[in-house]
């Protein structure tokens, strides 16, 4: 028999639990607290609630066991700290009792948890958003994208927002910054599954899940290109697309996400100053050899009557492929970004969201079908780039 500690005072939570660990062949002792624990470990397995103090005796106390900490409330504040703490999984009680019994199958069979075989199981593709220019459309049109994605054709998607500095999609979603991918630092070793669930937002309105920043200048300047290299690569695993809602400024977030890409939407609006800032991208893409990354197209965004270079002359200057035209829709957006609205809550396309779902209409479709747009190779496609 397995010991494994039960760590509650919640007399249901403690029953369920015992169930659970007595099917999967454990022994479970259960305590109210650390100081009652008279049995020596080591324990197989160490589940408590969120009310466990974590002091440094009961940290000793645990002796390396695999901690399982369920959690009363989906607002996580405690997260990071039980992460660092060495949490293995983190459960919300009672809603995610099932997924605790999915991970003690897990534990049974050992690797299971593992990294899967590359060329097996499924892949999600990560895209990014990029412009050189702020205020191109990126945000928006990442956050559209990801919820037509989510909503309109219920593929798994993760929207990431990288603006580490000061945030965009948590004001677009009108969320408080809490958890982020920097409270993954800690675990980054051994980074699974349900670390980042613990650290993933979701709007109460739309089916998207969402993974934010610090938000924090200071603390932007901890992030590694590493944590976010590893983030992608676990984030594959559980989604069809990873949307990365990347900054203008050349820095880690921006670097990572262009490295780690399958396809680059490139965000150009249609003016002089943007097919400007397009050119100096060219150097950095050659400084980071990108060509080998990822297939590089555009969307020309906030197109109207009066814009001083048509989609048309672009075509021409630019000879990259074109995934969308984006009609101007300042009217259609604004009421949605003031209130943090999410623009698609069901299957039901809003009326007023008509133009802007039309032209995004062949990029999402041809992501669903999965084809590879356009047909051209990446290596053609950047060739065609850095012509430009
Ligand atoms: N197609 C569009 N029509 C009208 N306004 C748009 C369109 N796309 C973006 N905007 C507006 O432009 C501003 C900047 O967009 P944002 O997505 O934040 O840009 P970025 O992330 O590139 O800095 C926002 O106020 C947004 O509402
Ligand atoms: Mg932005």
């Amino acid at each position: 028999m397995k010991p494994a500690l039960v760590l509650t005072q919640n007399p249901l939570l403690a029953r369920q639990v015992e169930r659970e660990l007595g099917d999967k062949g454990y022994s479970p002792l259960r305590y109210a607290d650390w100081r009652e624990v008279t049995e020596r470990g080591p324990y197989a397995l160490v589940v408590v609630d969120q009310h466990a103090p974590l002091t440094p005796e009961a940290q000793e106390r645990l002796m390396n066991a695999p901690l399982i900490v369920f959690l009363y409330e989906d607002q996580f504040t405690g997260a990071r700290a039980w992460l660092e703490a060495g949490a293995q999984a983190i459960f919300l009680y009672p809603a995610e009792l099932e997924a605790f019994r999915r991970h003690l199958d897990r534990l049974e069979t050992p690797g299971s948890d593992r990294k899967a075989p590359a060329g097996s199981g499924p892949r999600g593709k990560v895209l990014a958003f990029y412009s050189a220019k702020g205020g191109s459309g990126k945000t928006v049109l990442a956050s559209l994208v990801a919820q037509q994605l989510s909503v309109l054709y219920q593929k798994a998607t993760l929207l990431v927002d990288l603006n580490a500095q000061f945030g965009g999609v948590e004001a677009l979603y009108n969320l408080e910054p809490r958890r982020s991918y920097l409270d993954l630092q800690p675990v980054i070793e051994e980074l699974n599954e349900y670390h980042l669930k613990s650290v993933i937002a979701r709007h109460v309105d739309a089916p998207l899940d969402l993974l934010l920043g610090p938000a924090d200048p200071d603390k932007a300047t901890y992030i590694e290109e590493e944590l976010l290299t590893r983030v992608f690569q676990l984030a594959r695993r559980h989604y069809d697309f990873i949307v990365l809602d990347l900054p203008s400024a050349l820095n880690v977030q921006s670097f990572s996400g262009l490295k780690s890409a399958d396809h680059i939407y490139y965000v150009l609006t249609p003016d002089s100053l943007a097919i400007r800032a397009f050119k100096h991208v060219k150097p950095i893409f050659e400084r980071y050899h990108l060509q080998q990354a990822a297939h590089v197209s555009l969307i020309i965004n906030r197109v109207h009557r009066k814009s001083e270079i048509t989609p048309k002359d672009i075509e021409r200057l630019l000879p990259l492929p074109i995934a969308a035209t984006v009609r101007a829709q300042y009217f259609t957006l604004q009421p949605y970004q003031n209130m943090g609205k999410p623009f698609y809550t069901s299957r039901q396309r809003p009326a007023p969201l008509k133009s802007l779902t039309q032209d995004l209409k062949p990029l999402v479709e041809s992501l669903v079908k999965g084809a590879q747009s356009h047909g051209s190779s990446p290596a053609k496609l950047f060739a065609r780039f850095m012509e430009s």
